[in-house]
């Protein structure tokens, strides 16, 4: 490269990073994948590595991003908030450069034993400082530049997870630093609710919880369920003398606020590498995102002693994961039909590898909001994968900063389903598109069989995704009855089956024959009646028939039943052919204890409800609350006031410790199965 091609480089790059950074730090709406600005700025330094003479004051590189907000209040940090050194190498080897750094500066000879280090999650959100003053939160701000933030204060006490006053002996002044965060769950329910309405959607939690903490009306933010979790202190006065970092969090804990319980004190670079994998492993599972974990020193002499390079602490490190956010080009536009004929929009990806793994498909949710993300074919998109959630396209990436004339989508959806041809339909005040096939359609006998399958409801272990589509495809299955009467030599002649496994298969649906009405309700797939409103049905009406039958009002009468459940129920079994699959699915022997009318009434367990805590010696979780739930009873998650009995086992927790705190009775699983006999039985 020459130094003019590389001045010009250099250019280009300072102007999109500071376009950037504004949309990332100064309006909260970026444009870019973290890791796109990331490899845009390295892409700067090493530029600038090469040729010094282009390190300009001005250059994104030299100084800390961030501007305070007009609106929000200025407040100057007592002791400046701090970044944090980020290691990108996301191998093992980032955590030992760390400790080797570490060691050399402690100048610690090869043989001294290992360094101890406080191991935290890296979270994903906004930090912020709040400032008590004996006991109580008088300020909050923003982290801004690091000299300067935001007062929040306002937005900040909304949250429900702060203490506005801090429990037992807390000192006459304390500034806790931690990050605002939003849950996945919630950030999930959000976007759910604003598809519903139709209105924009948010891009990732942690976007979402920023803007929440930086709006003008506390009001807004309080409508946005945030959580919190402290990690450090600010400026302090009157602390109780703690040797370590660790100590400091577990204190922190004691004065009631949140702090995470996933972290542990390393010892030395094995341990952080083990800590940073197992991390790892459990990322998805977390119902938060993180982007990587945290080691620091966990000595405070040790800190001291290390001090700081710039603006960042020699004692602790950023040890990343892979990006749960990357952009790539959207080749083209699937539709895929569900269960209930739903079509819906999936994104053909370049394959990328985002959030641990490599995608190449990503829903589109839907047509509306593919207009609203004003996402093309042929554009770059950013793609987000984050926990168990499926792939999703978030929003496109701007080839340069600026944005482009009016939008026009060049995707429409298909008048005709793609999988069998039948009309496609959007009902009135709805977002969604359907096939009006209904079980015509192969995708949604696909999807339908799947379903009856699952291990919620008729539980057929083997029969998955890859089979149905060879059953259905196939010919050889084209309604659910039909499925018990394939036996072996139909499916050992399937391609890749073997005769072990075709033999399981017919073990499986033998076995899945003996149900309950609750589970072969939720199995038949009856719009609107999920695994809890089968269970209130089967409760209420006791048998099948009885079921099939009832006029509206005494559906209406069902726990949690409304117009809406009580009306698909209707014409779910209005349907003659409905009435013929579930009279085939008798015939072929699925069977259920069915309550006759006169043993309705004396349930022995009727009106009463129970918890369930810690391993039971022979009952299964699942088999404990059928047993409940067959007797009548109802099983809860948690014990309060209400609840009769609390049946625990082995390692009961917190539920065993509150029943005894409210009095509630606790019976083990003897106990449990008295309850279940008749009385003299
Ligand atoms: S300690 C001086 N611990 O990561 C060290 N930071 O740049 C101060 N973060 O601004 C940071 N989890 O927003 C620390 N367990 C944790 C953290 C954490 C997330 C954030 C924080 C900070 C950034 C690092």
């Amino acid at each position: 490269m020459t130094p003019e091609d590389a001045a010009r480089r250099a250019a280009e790059l300072r102007e999109q990073l500071h376009h950037h950074a504004h949309r990332y730090y100064v309006l909260d709406d970026p444009e870019i994948p973290d890791a796109e600005y990331d490899r845009l700025f390295r892409e700067l330094q090493a530029l600038e590595d090469a040729h010094p003479a282009l390190r300009t004051p001005d250059s994104p590189t030299q100084r800390v991003l961030g501007r305070v907000l007009e609106g929000l209040a200025p407040v100057r940090h007592a002791v400046p908030m701090l970044s944090i050194q980020t290691e990108t190498d996301t191998t093992a080897e980032g955590a030992r450069a760390f400790d080797a750094r570490v060691r050399r500066e402690l100048e610690l000879p090869d043989d001294a034993p290992p360094v101890a280090y406080a191991a935290e999650l890296k979270f994903d959100g906004l930090a912020v400082n709040l400032r008590y003053e004996h006991g109580v939160l008088v300020q909050a701000a923003t982290r801004g530049d690091g000299e300067t933030g935001e007062d929040v204060t306002q937005n900040i006490r909304t949250i429900g997870q702060i203490p506005l006053r801090l429990r037992g002996a807390a000192p006459p002044l304390l500034e806790v630093r931690g990050e605002v965060y939003m849950r996945r769950d919630a950030f999930e329910r959000l976007n759910a609710r604003q598809r519903e309405r139709g209105e924009k959607t948010y891009v990732n939690p942690r976007n979402t919880a920023a803007g929440a903490v930086r709006q003008l009306d506390p009001a807004v933010t309080a409508s946005r369920p945030l959580s919190f979790y402290a990690y450090g202190l600010g400026d302090a006065q009157g602390l109780p003398a703690f040797a370590r970092h660790s100590e400091l969090v577990g204190w922190l804990q004691g004065l009631g606020l949140p702090v995470n319980e996933r972290r542990r004190v390393c010892s030395g670079a094995d341990e952080l590498v083990a800590f940073h994998r197992a991390v790892e492993a459990e990322r998805d599972a977390l119902p938060f995102d993180i982007d990587g974990v945290v080691y620091k020193v966990d000595r405070l002499d040790g800190q001291r002693q290390l001090g700081f390079k710039s603006r960042e602490p020699r004692w602790a490190v950023a040890h990343k994961f892979p990006a749960q956010e990357q952009a790539t080009r959207l080749n083209g536009i699937d539709i895929q039909v569900g269960r209930t004929g739903k079509l819906t929009p999936v994104a053909k990806l370049e394959p990328v590898f985002v959030g641990g793994t490599t995608v190449s498909n990503a829903t589109l949710h839907n047509r509306f909001e593919l207009r609203r993300k004003g996402v093309r074919v042929g554009d770059t998109v950013i793609v987000r994968r984050a926990g168990d959630v499926i792939p999703e396209v978030v929003g496109r990436m701007p080839g340069a900063p600026g944005g482009r004339p009016a939008y026009v989508p060049n995707f429409v959806m298909p008048r005709e389903c793609p999988v069998c041809g039948s009309p496609v339909r959007r009902e009135k005040g709805s977002l969604e598109h359907r096939c009006t096939g209904g079980l015509f359609c192969a995708a949604q006998r696909k999807q339908a069989l799947l379903h009856f399958a699952g291990r919620r409801a008729m539980d057929i272990e083997g029969l998955g995704d890859k089979l149905v589509d060879q059953l259905v495809d196939g010919g050889l299955v084209r309604t659910l009855p039909e499925l018990y009467t394939l036996g072996l030599a139909k499916l050992s002649a399937l391609e890749r089956m073997a005769d072990k496994s075709a033999a399981n298969l017919v073990a499986a649906l033998e076995r899945s024959k003996h149900t309950t009405l609750a589970r072969f309700l939720y199995a038949l797939g009856i719009r609107h009646v999920g695994e809890s409103t089968a269970k209130d049905l089967a409760r209420h009406f006791g048998t099948l028939d009885a079921l099939m039958d009832a006029p509206r009002e005494q559906l209406l009468e069902v726990n949690d039943v409304g117009p809406i459940v009580a009306d698909s129920v209707r014409q779910f079994f209005a349907q003659p052919h409905h009435r013929e699959i579930v009279e085939r699915l008798r015939a072929v022997g699925i069977t259920w204890p069915e309550a006759s009318a006169a043993e309705q009434g004396p349930k022995l367990l009727a009106g009463l409800t129970l918890v369930l805590t810690g391993t039971l010696p022979t009952l299964g979780r699942d088999q404990a609350q059928a047993l409940i739930e067959a007797a009548g009873g109802k099983v809860s998650g948690s014990v309060s006031k209400k609840t009769h009995y609390v049946v625990a086992g082995a390692e009961a927790g917190s539920k065993l410790a509150k029943a005894q705190e409210l009095g509630v009775p606790v019976i083990d699983e003897a106990g449990l199965r008295a309850l279940l006999e008749p009385a003299g039985g």
